[in-house]
């Protein structure tokens, strides 16, 4: 029996490897949590009726998609750095806050003072705007601890915050995200080498590792010691590379083939090529470039060379926003990203970013049945009609987990 028949929508949004299409007049079949048939509404219904499904959604005039897949969060955290928002405004610098102690190092405070149960429900509460917003899968990295303990306890708290929520969690470790004040980097580095990697590997919850490859923070060679022994203790390297300055980190995503190299503002056209060839998913994050009033990443230049680009929201005290919605309408209005184009970089793109292509930001037989509905009669409208939602209802492994 069908447990969820989404049906009669203007267009069911189908995103995979090889680009995207639209099913005009579709409708979606969910059993067990997955998906069992996507197309045409007449040929669906025929073998899933509606009357035999245990839900069914009308979804006349509106558009149904693979939930939204975030694969760049650092959304546990505690205290609140708004002031630092406004003093922005007024001119200071993001590196400058950082260097003077505040930025990262504040946040770091705050996580440090923070318990479990704090962390568990900051997070609890970002996931609940995140799921509102079309967001089913989200992955969340570490790295407002910068010691084993605190780094533990965020990663306790992703993991039992995902045990909580609908929205699906992917953990992943950062501790060297930051050089912690009364150390150097490459001090650091030997400790989290030594001591952070194997503790979380022995912890058992994260599956990626990241670090913070920038001028002022950590060099390529540190980074590349970071995530060679993290790969060696088979966490997955990802990196935040070529944001404020090029450094060289795009091309040791390349050479490590990490999963992701995210930011990328700086990349030159060789980093665009090393990445293609590498097979990383260049992950851009247009909201940081937003609030940091700076110029978007390259869009076109990952595009045109044919690469599955993604989109993320980068959700963390400096870039606050939870709304995947959000990134993919920065992405059209300020990187000119094409519709159609920045929907495949939410969902099947996205799920790429994090390693689980096969699994999820799509709407295929097989695929997970998470699903939302959105009040538009094409695609375009998602990012046309900005600064408003448009997802309706929000479907999680075929189970209504939101409507508005
Ligand atoms: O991806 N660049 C480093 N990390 C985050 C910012 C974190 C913060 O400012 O708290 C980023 O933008
Ligand atoms: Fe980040």
């Amino acid at each position: 029996m069908t447990d969820l028949l989404v049906h009669d929508a203007a267009q069911v949004v189908t995103p995979d490897d090889g680009g995207i299409e639209t099913v005009p007049a579709g409708t979606v079949a969910v059993e067990d949590g997955a998906v069992v048939a996507v197309g045409p509404t007449d040929e669906v219904v025929s073998d899933h009726p509606p009357g035999a499904a245990s839900t069914a959604i009308d979804a006349s005039g509106k558009v149904v998609l693979p939930g939204f897949v975030d694969p760049h969060t650092h959304a546990v955290f505690a205290g609140d750095r708004s002031d630092e928002f406004a003093a922005k405004l007024r001119g200071a610098d993001y590196q400058e806050i950082l260097e003077s102690g505040g930025g990262i190092h504040r946040t770091v405070r705050a996580v440090r003072e923070a318990s479990l149960e704090t962390l568990v429900s900051n997070l609890l509460d970002h996931l609940d705007v995140m799921l509102a917003h079309g967001t089913t899968t989200a992955e969340v990295k570490s790295g407002y601890g910068l010691d084993v303990e605190t780094e533990l306890r965020m990663l306790a708290a992703i993991d039992e915050a995902d045990d909580r929520h609908p929205v699906d969690l992917i953990p992943t470790f950062m501790g060297p995200h930051a050089v912690p004040p009364g150390t150097d980097a490459e001090e650091y580095v030997d400790r989290v080498v030594a001591a952070q990697i194997p503790a979380v590997v022995d912890q058992g919850i994260a599956e990626f590792c990241d670090v913070f490859c920038e001028a002022g923070v950590f060099s390529v060679e540190q980074s590349r010691r970071v995530l060679t022994a993290a790969a060696g203790a088979d966490l997955t390297p990802k990196i935040h590379a070529e944001e404020f300055e090029r450094t060289g980190g795009a091309q040791l995503a390349a050479d490590l083939g990490a999963a992701s190299a995210d930011h990328l503002l700086q990349a030159t056209d060789e980093d665009v090529a090393a990445l293609d060839e590498a097979g990383v998913t260049p992950v851009l994050l247009p909201g940081t470039a937003f609030t940091l009033a700076t110029d978007y990443a390259d869009a076109a230049a990952f595009v045109d060379a044919g690469m599955p680009v993604a989109l993320a929201t980068d959700f963390n005290p400096n870039c606050c926003s939870e709304s995947m919605e959000f990134a993919m309408e920065l992405a059209c209005h300020g990187m000119r990203m094409d519709p159609a184009a920045a929907l495949r970089a939410t969902t099947a793109n996205a799920a790429r970013a994090v390693d689980r292509g096969r699994s999820i930001g799509r709407l295929a037989a097989g695929a997970a049945g998470d699903l939302l509905v959105a009040d538009a009669p094409e695609l375009a409208h998602i990012p046309y009609n900005f600064g408003v939602s448009t997802v309706e209802t929000v479907v999680k492994g075929g189970e209504v987990v939101y409507s508005e």
